[in-house]
């Protein structure tokens, strides 16, 4: 009996096979500096849990509708128009478990088979496998290190052919923390309304940024807003990953694909997570300040220990919480025979006991991405053995 073919072409998660190395290594008794989470180290704020736990006591635990509690709706609607500056019908927004799954909701919903999807490099690690699992063809496109691997409108344009059906990008980027200026998306809408291309614009890391410049896509225009989809969460902005809640806000035609699709899969997420999320929407607007201002201040520490190393260079990061650094000084310091990204994280784990991610994970195999959602003096120390490393291979 053989499995679907899809699944051949389908790699496992590189940050999964890390944290289970990590795991097996902290069983046996080993400390490790676990510098490859993606999630923040924080805690759901109090109000949003006791959100979740009156929804239980309340018995909001029946089915309800599939594109999500209407208040939820209303609160992503709000948040939407206020911060974001863009008016959407509570009907525009679907409600999944999580961004990821708003994301595959979104390409289920947009293509058919053999249908491209331009993904600029580095990519975050799902998106190329989830466009292969729903019969899409990921493209993966050179960017430029100079512009901080922001696409730009020629990178764009070259890669275009009759087949491109969707752009997907990632605003704040995980893995660079880079985010696009206004007049940046605009060039890249532009193509994209020029060749029928929709824009998915992943915005989960939107609420941890370092500056005012932040710029959601669906803003920019009515005509930006028609094509694009916008997916967001409440995972990474209020540390809610275990809840399960993304959203998606697009034209009313897609909202309704895709809430068919949902009714079909999961009918909806949560009720009990919805609750909480409306909580955390409605009530925790000062918790998640805060874990921005804790984020910026380990950025900082981050940026200041890194600079010290000489032989590698990074990203400034102006959102999320992650430092991707360029380690292709080390390439001929490195015995390797595939991956420099991954036999640099195994020795650097081996020999060291810190964890990062490989940047192949990300399309990028000179890199390595450290998190700094834990503690200063986890990753300070994280830090100063990188530096021992680098150091010892001269
Ligand atoms: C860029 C990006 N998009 C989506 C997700 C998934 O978010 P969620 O937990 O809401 O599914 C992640 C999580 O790491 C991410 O980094």
């Amino acid at each position: 009996m053989m499995l679907s073919k899809k699944l051949s072409k389908i790699t496992p998660s590189v940050t999964i096979g890390i944290s289970t190395k990590v795991k097996q290594l902290n069983d046996s008794g080993i400390d490790i500096i676990n510098l490859s989470i993606g999630e923040p180290d924080f805690f759901t704020p109090d109000t949003a849990k006791n959100f979740g736990i009156d929804a239980i006591n309340d018995n909001i635990t029946k089915y309800d509708l599939v594109t999500g509690l209407k208040e939820l709706r209303l609160a992503i609607k709000q948040k939407l128009e206020k911060e974001n500056n863009i008016i959407y019908d509570i009907d525009d927004i679907v409600v999944s478990s999580g961004a990821k799954h708003a994301l595959s909701n979104s390409l289920m919903a947009l293509l058919d088979p053999g249908d491209e999807v331009i993904l600029p490099k580095p990519f975050w690690v799902s998106y190329s496998e989830i466009v292969k699992l729903v019969g899409g063809v990921p493209i993966l496109v050179d960017t430029s290190k100079d512009n901080n691997f922001k696409l730009t409108a020629q990178e764009l344009k070259n890669s275009i052919s009759d087949k491109t059906k969707v752009l997907l990008i990632n605003n704040p980027s995980n893995p660079t923390g880079a985010i696009y200026k206004k007049d940046e998306l605009q060039a890249l809408v532009e193509i994209c309304l020029e060749n029928n291309i929709f824009i998915m614009s992943d915005e989960v890391y939107e609420k941890i940024r370092y500056n005012d410049d932040f710029v959601s896509v669906a803003s920019l225009s009515d005509d930006a807003k028609n094509i694009t989809i916008t997916i967001n969460g409440l995972s990474k902005s209020a540390s809610m990953t275990g809840w399960r809640i993304g959203y998606t806000a697009s034209s009313k035609e897609i909202a309704k694909a895709i809430s068919t699709i949902q009714g079909h899969l999961v009918s909806h997420p949560s009720t009990v997570s919805q609750r909480a999320a409306y909580g955390a929407l409605t009530q925790c607007e000062d918790d998640m300040i805060n874990m921005v201002n804790i984020y910026r201040s380990r950025r900082d520490k981050a940026v200041e220990l890194l600079s010290k190393i000489d032989k590698v260079s990074y990203i400034n990061p102006e959102g999320a919480f992650y430092l991707f650094i360029d380690i292709s000084k080390l390439k001929d310091k490195i015995d390797f025979k595939d991956s420099l990204s991954i036999e640099f994280c195994n020795k650097f784990l081996d020999e060291y006991r810190v964890a990062l991610v490989p940047g192949i994970a990300f399309g990028l195999d000179d890199y390595v991405r450290i998190s700094y959602a834990c503690e200063v003096s986890v990753f300070t120390e994280g830090i100063n053995r990188l530096e021992k490393f680098v150091n010892s291979l001269y």
